[in-house]
């Protein structure tokens, strides 16, 4: 133990250079202090996935109940996309002054009402108004979740832990396609939103019984509690150089921070690796085929609703869930580069054979189902062990603590913002100019977003969120 404090104390005097920061969290949580984590981040990715997937089965009875048409619909679907978007940003000023447990606290209980509003609706209006409310929440969550893991998580699990979160996403959204189907029906839909609550209640028992980031107590000036935390968090025994190595990674910085500070220039590259990283995921279609799977499948020959759904279901639902821990397994050993260059590489290719067989299709005839079949469930696969969790994995962890909770919601607004788009155009996007260039534009976008990844996104694996920090300022 005497090492690792000389050890921890020696990094902290330097104050900078990368190499020089040890990991101020234990490298080995108690087990129930390492469950408590799991249970924040899983339960607030869950609440993310279920709102995602859940829409699509609740539009047929919500179009049944309030006689409205498509535009109606597309506000009820996409609005809780804007709530999501503007609850982030609101997210990382919570998290960055209230703490993260408050901000997840309140994303809780904004979700628990949002979803009771949902789920009472006299009318159209007053759904899109609990869409919003419930959204907002979701863009709590979908900052301060990860935030907080990535802060309590040790070094050399961070993407294991922040990976569980994309993880339980995927949960979400397949358990919301497997509720769609059992309450399929006219009202069915007000059961849909009412089970969302509960992941939002349990979320808050979660969060009443886990610790506060000891990095965040001593960013407002606690290090009592943090010292106390991190003894609970296994470091009895050299809480006091832990506890220094925090302070010091603080001190190498501004005192205080603003809004302005996240866009300083000497944060530029965190900045930009962060949006960039935010954008790609949606611009290489992800949520084009989460949301429009159904009618995917039926333009590729499809033809009854129970064939479609069944293919959402478990060529995109269950693979995306499994496929996703291939990351869990290989992001600490192999590096989020590996994995990003891996499965933007699976990425294209599986988008131009979809476009391919779109293409063929009306040339040919028949086929076409079982090759796009096969290339979004390769798409899928690849995108479940890279940009799927990477993304959230490094988008909170290359940010300086100064500014870590308001960047990081920055770049998850910016990713809410561009599914919003993406979502919102598709079906525009496919009119104008044909299924096959769209999804050959996916493509491009994979291509791009390769080069960039390969030339542009250092690896981050294995170094404390000191460590990377300081980089920065080495120019590394
Ligand atoms: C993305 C979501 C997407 C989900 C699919 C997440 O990482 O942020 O937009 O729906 O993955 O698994």
């Amino acid at each position: 133990m005497a090492d690792t404090n000389q050890r921890i104390a020696a990094g902290s005097a330097q104050g900078g250079p990368p190499g020089a920061f040890p990991d101020p969290v234990p490298e080995r949580l108690p087990f129930a202090r390492a469950a408590s984590v799991l249970a924040v981040i899983v339960l607030a990715g869950a609440l993310f996935g279920y709102d995602q997937g859940v829409i699509s089965g609740a539009l047929l009875g919500v179009r049944k109940a309030f006689a409205v048409g498509a535009t109606a619909l597309e506000i009820v679907t996409s609005w809780v996309t804007l709530g999501a978007m503007f609850g982030s940003l609101g997210g990382g000023y919570v998290a960055d002054h209230f703490g993260r447990k408050r901000a997840l606290l309140a994303a809780a209980a904004l979700f628990v009402i949002g979803a009771a509003i949902e789920a009472l609706a006299p009318n159209v209006p007053v759904l899109v108004f609990g869409r919003l409310v419930a959204g907002f929440g979701v863009g709590v969550a979908a900052v301060a979740a990860p935030l907080y893991a990535a802060e309590l998580a040790p070094t050399t699990q961070r993407g294991r832990f922040v990976s569980s979160y994309q993880l339980a996403i995927t949960l979400g959204i397949f358990l919301a396609y497997l509720v769609d189907q059992a309450l399929a029906g006219a009202s069915g839909w007000r059961a849909m939103f009412a089970i969302s609550a509960v992941a939002g209640i349990l979320l808050a028992l979660a969060v009443l019984t886990a610790l506060e980031s000891p990095r965040w107590l001593v960013k407002t000036g606690r290090p009592d509690n943090a010292r106390r935390n991190l003894v609970a968090l296994g470091a009895e025994n050299d809480a006091d150089a832990r506890l220094a190595a925090i302070k010091a990674a603080l001190r190498a910085e501004h005192e205080t921070a603003s809004w302005s500070d996240v866009f300083a220039p000497r944060w530029r590259r965190p900045l930009m690796i962060g949006l960039g990283l935010a954008v790609l995921q949606q611009i290489t279609g992800i949520n084009a085929i989460i949301y429009y799977s159904d009618s995917i499948f039926a333009a590729a020959g499809f033809t009854t609703p129970a064939a479609q759904t069944a293919a959402t279901t478990w060529a995109i639902g269950a693979v995306n869930v499994l496929s996703t821990f291939i990351a869990i397994a290989f992001i600490d050993r192999l590096g989020r580069r590996p994995l990003l260059i891996a499965g933007l590489i699976g990425m294209a290719l599986s988008l131009a054979a979809v476009g391919f067989a779109f293409e063929q299709s009306g040339k040919i005839g028949g086929g076409a189902g079982v090759v796009t079949l096969v290339a979004l469930v390769v798409f899928i696969i690849s995108f479940a062990f890279s940009l799927g969790p990477v993304t959230w994995t490094m988008i909170n962890e290359i940010y300086p603590g100064e500014v870590r909770g308001r960047a990081v919601a920055v770049a998850t607004a910016v990713n809410w913002g561009a599914a919003f788009l993406v979502s919102g155009f598709f079906l525009t996007v496919v009119d104008a100019i044909g299924q096959a260039y769209t999804f050959w534009l996916f493509a491009a976008f994979c291509v791009l977003g390769l080069i960039w990844v390969y030339v542009g996104v250092p690896e981050t694996r294995h170094r404390s969120l000191e460590e990377i920090q300081a980089s920065w300022r080495a120019g590394a």
